[in-house]
Order: structure tokens, then C-alpha cells, then sequence
């Protein structure tokens, strides 16, 4: 019986580490799971057979009274941060310094390899193994002591019990970084918020707030992972010659490839850079990248790769001379809040937007981020002069992340959103089931400026020089009264205009113009119907290559509209509408009065003749070709089928369960273990938006 315990215990410990560290299952989950239950029947039958690296001991026990402070046997130091490349170099050249390394005169410094690891996110913690087994883990505390959290941490199936070592040394120390993925801690929170809990603010608090749970069943359940970074070993400690274990390390690089060796996952995304310019292309390449992984990460650390380096190099006060944490531009900061407006866009939409204090985000200043629509605005009760959390992650539209209700100024009063139209004043419309509230007014200023600088965008008319200011100028003045008074604009009238010159005037009437020749699905795209994008024109114009063939099916066969690839009843409905509303089709009259053709060119028929067979994307290219996407949850406009058309007919292909091969996941809302899925192997996610962004663009 101890013999088969034995070998249980040794498959099912090979088989976690299978799963949880190197990603690559070897065991079926329900075999697992019956030799799992064999080990714990032997071990209830034999209460002596239990040892403590038995998978059966990573949730045990009962529920702790409190933690108690243990003294790390080395100390956890904390690091210096670089905030630019010049602190970097800076760290650098002091680090040479102090080796005695000063640089030959010049640009050229010496190169000392370095190691450049991803700064993740979560919190530190210190592992004690002795023979081999885990023997105590702690929090990082004061660096010096912290708490024991021993039974918490050995339900975190990525820290091994035992080393996957033959003869283990008498101690070994380890440090990493315990973490809860992406997708764990929104489920945390839905969950928490389901139960009316406090949620938690980001996954390292949860994290934080997991590691000191009393009860460790509760800390199972998070399911938290653990990157190993650090390694310790006792001085002048070898391995025992003729062991099939790796040599004692002399690098940060063979450190952690013995800790992976040993057992423990490492972060797969480190790098061994031969110079200072290699870790900072290293920083540079992971700024983006970074954001698809599973996990927060604020930073590169840096460290110097030699031991016997980092030794003579030593520590300040708290920090260690051979390495640095050189952090991305933060993407959150607090301001405070100015005032709330309502920005009506090109349909009538009203978008509450938040101007605030002016703060640095991500290398830009920011001083406005938008809240969405009124419901995001009721979420976050935003009172006047509240202190908000602002956000720009990447490219995104900066927005506002939730407010400081702790800091609110006594009796501030509530903010809602106007109940008219800030622009011209008639009544702000919200329907029933909507998000959107909206002005209704077609020949409200806002809507009008929104529609013209529609028409003239690049995807549309393209027409150069005509810029927003111009267009307020334009509209403020009564110039312009509809899309079709742009073209009766002469250069005389123009060039009076506040900075505008009798060269810009010209440029532009000819560009205006020359772009009555663009393209029929241009055309029907420039005129801004609802739900009709650069994707959906194209399809439509391909299909009815005139607007009264549009028209006409509109009004009466909608079911040859939806026939089309990705053209649902929606977009017919709107279609339907736009034609029926008098001011349109006098929009129509006139615009081809101008010299517009609002149909196809031969030269366009032809193409699409020839082309028909063939799916292509929005230009004709095959955008995704070779791309494989996944889809999941429901999307805000597109159905299920509608999506897939869209991307087949741009060459990718749509296939139903995602895997590393996976290029991109499109989910919409409730999207659920697909999600998950995606988060964990790093694949792409895209929503609804810039799926169509990439549909009109390629990858
Ligand atoms: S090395 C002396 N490596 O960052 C070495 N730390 O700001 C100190 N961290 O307390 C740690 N990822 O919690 C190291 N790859 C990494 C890290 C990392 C995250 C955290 C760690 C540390 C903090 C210092």
C-alpha cells in the first residue's frame, strides 16, 4: 500500500505540474480525478501514508485564528524605479562605476549582460523548501519579516510541494510573484458583487486580500498562480556529482531555468540581453505586447546577469545596485472634476463626457475622458467637484475608471446629464430598452457639424482641408445648412473665413470638387446612416449598385437586403427609414443635381462583376486571410452568422472553440469560458468595434 501511495503521489505531482506550469496536460481530467480519490481512500484507510507533498495536502485544514510574523531567512529587498531610458542609462552607468567598469570615453559604455524580466503585478512572497519540501511561505511584510501563509500558499497548484530535484539542497529560498489572472478576478468580483460584497479594486488587491484569507479552501477556490524569480541557495552548496539535477546557477539566466527545472513556473517572457540597448528594445517591444497577457504588469526589471557581479556590486539602504524597475508610463492617475457636458455626436447621441484638471497619462495630457452614457453616469455618482480615477490604456479613448467617493466635498450635488439638447435646446429623447439618449432634432448644429465632417472623412468622401474648426465656422454662420451646401461654397467666401487664405479656399473647392467622383459605396457610406458603416456599404452598394435599387428594396423586398452577407433586419429597418424621411431624399435630388452619381461607375461594376465569386474585404484586399477567429456572446449590431460572413468574406476563418492557434477572439457580452479561455492563452480579444476596425484596415 505505501508503495502504490508512493507512485500515485509521484504521477498525480508530475501530472499537476504538467497542467499548471508547463500548459501541456498529460493526464485526462477524469483520470486524474479517479487515481486523485485512490490516493485519498488509501490515505483515509492509512492515516500514516499521508506526507506532505501528497496533492491531497494542498487544501487541508482548518480554518487559522490569525498569521503569524516569522523572520525570512534572507530578506526581501525592494527595487529602484527608472521612469525613462535616460534614468535607465543613468542606473547603468552608476552600476559600472561601482564594478570599476568606467566607460572609454564616447557613446560606447561596456556591456554587461543583463536579464530582462516582465514586473508583474501582484504580490511578492518567500518560499522556504528544506530537503526539498515546502516548508513555510510567507508574505513579503517589512522585508525583513512577514506573514506565514504556509497553508494558503500550497493550494496554488504552480508551487511545487516537493522540487522536482534528485538530491535537493538542505535549504532553498525562493521569491515570486503570486498573482490572480485577468479573468479570475472579474469573476471574483461578479461573484462578489452578486452577493452584495465590496469589490475588489484591481487583481492585486484581490491577490493581497486572497493571501491573508483565514481559510485556505477560500483560497483554492481563487485559483492563484505563482511566477517564480529569485533563487537562494546555501553558499558553496554543488549538487552531488552523477544526479541528473542542473548545476548550481552563476547567472539570473541559469537561475531561472533551475527554478524552472525544479519545478516552479517561470515567466516565459524574459529575455537575456547582451547590452543596455537590448533591454531597452526589450522594454520598448513588451509596452504594447504586454497588454494581451492574462495578468497585470507595471514594468521591465532589469538585473544584471553575473552573480559573482551582483555580489561585488551590493545594496544601498534597501535596494540592490544591480538591478532597477523600469516602469510604463502609468495609465491611471486621479484629477478632479471641473464640470460635466453633453457631447452630441453625428446621430443625435448624447456621450456625457467629464473635463477635469489636466493630468499625464500614458505621455499625453489629458484633461477630458468620457463616462459612456447615462447609465455608466448613474453608476458612478459623480458629484460636482468629486476626485476621479482616469484611465488611457494605449490607444483608447481616455474615460473614467470610478470616483473617490472618500474625498467628495461635503454637500456637493449629484450630476445628471441636461434634459435638452445643450446645442439647440429641444427635449433629449432616451427609448425604452436603449442605452442612448439622443437629440432628435435633424437640424440641430451638432448633429449637422458631426454629419459634415462624416461626409468629408477619409473613408468617405475624403476631402482634405476641411477640418473641424472650419466646419463650426461654417455651420455657425449659416453657410451650411445640409452636406449639399458644401458644394455651392465658393473660394471668394472661403478665403474671408478665419484662417483660411485664397490658396486653401481654392484647394479645397477643387478637392470638393474632384470627390464627387469617388466611389458609390463612398457615397452611401458619407451619408451616415444608421448602422451603416465603411463594411456595410460596400456590401450593399455591391448588392443594389444605385440608390433608388436601394431605395426600392428598402421600401419594399427588405428581404433582399438581408439575403446580403452580414446585413441584418436592422440595418434594413434603417435604411427603410432614412429613405422615407422627405429631408433625405431631398438630400438625394440635390446631391445629384450637383454632379454626384449615387450609383455605381462602369468601372465599379465591372470590378464587382469580375470580383463576385471571390470574398474579399473592404477595399477588395483580403484582409484577414490566414486569420482564425473565434466568436463568442452577443455582439452589440451583428448576429452570430453576420459576423462570420464578415469575416469569411474578408478571407478569415471562423471555427468554434479557441486554442493557441486561435488569431483573435471577437467577444460580445455575456461571453463566458471562451473568454476565459482566450485571456489565459494570450489570444487577442476584440469586441464588436474593432472587429469592424480591422475589417476596414487588415491586421
Ligand atoms: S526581483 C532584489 N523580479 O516588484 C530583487 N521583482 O518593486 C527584488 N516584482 O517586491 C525583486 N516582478 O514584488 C523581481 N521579475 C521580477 C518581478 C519583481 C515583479 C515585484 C516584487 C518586488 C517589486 C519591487
Amino acid at each position: 500500500m505505501r508503495a502504490r501511495a508512493e507512485e500515485l503521489r509521484r504521477l498525480l505531482n508530475r501530472a499537476a505540474h504538467a497542467y499548471y506550469v508547463l500548459d501541456a496536460p498529460e493526464l485526462e481530467d477524469a483520470v486524474y480525478d479517479r487515481l486523485y480519490r485512490e490516493l485519498e481512500q488509501l490515505e483515509r484507510l492509512q492515516p500514516g501514508l499521508i506526507s506532505p507533498d501528497s496533492p491531497t495536502q494542498r487544501v487541508g485544514g482548518a480554518p487559522a485564528e490569525g498569521f503569524q510574523s516569522v523572520r525570512h531567512r534572507i530578506g526581501l529587498l525592494s527595487l529602484d524605479n527608472a521612469f525613462s531610458t535616460e534614468e535607465l542609462e543613468a542606473w547603468y552607468g552608476r552600476l559600472l562605476k561601482v564594478l570599476d567598469r568606467p566607460g572609454p570615453s564616447g557613446d560606447d559604455l561596456p556591456a554587461l549582460p543583463m536579464v530582462g524580466e516582465l514586473k508583474i503585478d501582484g504580490n511578492a512572497l518567500a518560499l522556504s523548501y528544506e530537503r526539498g519540501l515546502l516548508v513555510r511561505a510567507a508574505t513579503r511584510g517589512d522585508g525583513e519579516s512577514g506573514e506565514e501563509i504556509t497553508a494558503n500558499v500550497r493550494t496554488i497548484q504552480s508551487v511545487p510541494l516537493r522540487l522536482l530535484l534528485e538530491n535537493p539542497p538542505p535549504w532553498v529560498e525562493v521569491r515570486g510573484e503570486a498573482l490572480i489572472p485577468d479573468h479570475t478576478f472579474a469573476a471574483i468580483n461578479a461573484e462578489r458583487a452578486e452577493r452584495g460584497e465590496a469589490l475588489f479594486a484591481n487583481p492585486r488587491n484581490a491577490c493581497a486580500g486572497t493571501l491573508r484569507q483565514l481559510d485556505p479552501a477560500v483560497v483554492a477556490a481563487r485559483r492563484l498562480d505563482f511566477f517564480a524569480y529569485t533563487l537562494h541557495l546555501p553558499d558553496a552548496w554543488t549538487p552531488a556529482s552523477g544526479a541528473a539535477d542542473p548545476a548550481r546557477p552563476l547567472s539570473q539566466w541559469q537561475s531561472l531555468q533551475w527554478l524552472a527545472a525544479a519545478g516552479f513556473r517561470v515567466n516565459p517572457n524574459a529575455a537575456l540581453c547582451p547590452d543596455l540597448a537590448a533591454v531597452e528594445a526589450f522594454f520598448a517591444a513588451w509596452e504594447h505586447k504586454r497588454r494581451q497577457l492574462p495578468y497585470a504588469t507595471d514594468g521591465v526589471v532589469v538585473k544584471l546577469d553575473d552573480l559573482r557581479l551582483q555580489a561585488d556590486a551590493g545594496f544601498t539602504q534597501k535596494a540592490p545596485r544591480w538591478a532597477i524597475a523600469l516602469k510604463y508610463a502609468a495609465e491611471e492617475a486621479p484629477s478632479r472634476l471641473l464640470r460635466l457636458v453633453a457631447q452630441v455626436g453625428r446621430t443625435g447621441v448624447i456621450t456625457p463626457v467629464a473635463e477635469f484638471e489636466p493630468v499625464g497619462l500614458a505621455g499625453t495630457s489629458v484633461s477630458r475622458a468620457t463616462l459612456h452614457n447615462a447609465d455608466r453616469l448613474a453608476e458612478l455618482d459623480l458629484h460636482a467637484g468629486d476626485t476621479i480615477v482616469v484611465r488611457k490604456a494605449g490607444e483608447i479613448i481616455p474615460e473614467v475608471v470610478r470616483v473617490l467617493a472618500e474625498l467628495r466635498p461635503p454637500g456637493a450635488a449629484p450630476l445628471q446629464l441636461p434634459s435638452s439638447c445643450p446645442e439647440c435646446g429641444s427635449e433629449l429623447v432616451r427609448e425604452e430598452g436603449e442605452a442612448a439618449t439622443r437629440c432628435v432634432n435633424s437640424s440641430c448644429p451638432a448633429i449637422l457639424r458631426g454629419t459634415l465632417r462624416h461626409w468629408v472623412s477619409k473613408g468617405a468622401m475624403d476631402v482634405d482641408g476641411l477640418g473641424a474648426k472650419l466646419v463650426e465656422q461654417l455651420v455657425d454662420r449659416g453657410l451650411v445648412r445640409s452636406i449639399a451646401d458644401l458644394y455651392r461654397l465658393d473660394a471668394a467666401l472661403l478665403a474671408s473665413l478665419e484662417r483660411m487664405g485664397e490658396k486653401s479656399a481654392a484647394n479645397l473647392v477643387d478637392a470638393l470638387e474632384a470627390s464627387k467622383q469617388q466611389a458609390w459605396h463612398r457615397q452611401l457610406h458619407g451619408l451616415g446612416i444608421h448602422h451603416v458603416g465603411a463594411v456595410n456599404a460596400k456590401v450593399l452598394a455591391k448588392g443594389f449598385p444605385s440608390a433608388a435599387e436601394l431605395y426600392a428594396a428598402a421600401q419594399q423586398t427588405p428581404e433582399r437586403l438581408t439575403a446580403l452577407h452580414g446585413i441584418g433586419s436592422e440595418i434594413a429597418q434603417s435604411l427603410q427609414q432614412w429613405f422615407a424621411t422627405p429631408s433625405n431624399q431631398g438630400l438625394l435630388d440635390q446631391l445629384k443635381q450637383l454632379g454626384f452619381s449615387m450609383a455605381a461607375g462602369e468601372g465599379e461594376l465591372a470590378a464587382s462583376a469580375n470580383s463576385s465569386a471571390e470574398a474579399t474585404g473592404i477595399d477588395g484586399r483580403e484582409v484577414l486571410a490566414g486569420r482564425t477567429f473565434v466568436l463568442t456572446g452577443t455582439l452589440p449590431s451583428l448576429s452570430r452568422s453576420q459576423a462570420q460572413a464578415l469575416i469569411e468574406a474578408a478571407g478569415g476563418k471562423v471555427t468554434g472553440s479557441v486554442s493557441k492557434k486561435t488569431s483573435y477572439l471577437v467577444a460580445g457580452e455575456e461571453a463566458g469560458s471562451k473568454l476565459a479561455k482566450a485571456e489565459s492563452l494570450g489570444v487577442p480579444v476584440l469586441d464588436e468595434a474593432e472587429l469592424r476596425a480591422l475589417l476596414a484596415s487588415g491586421p
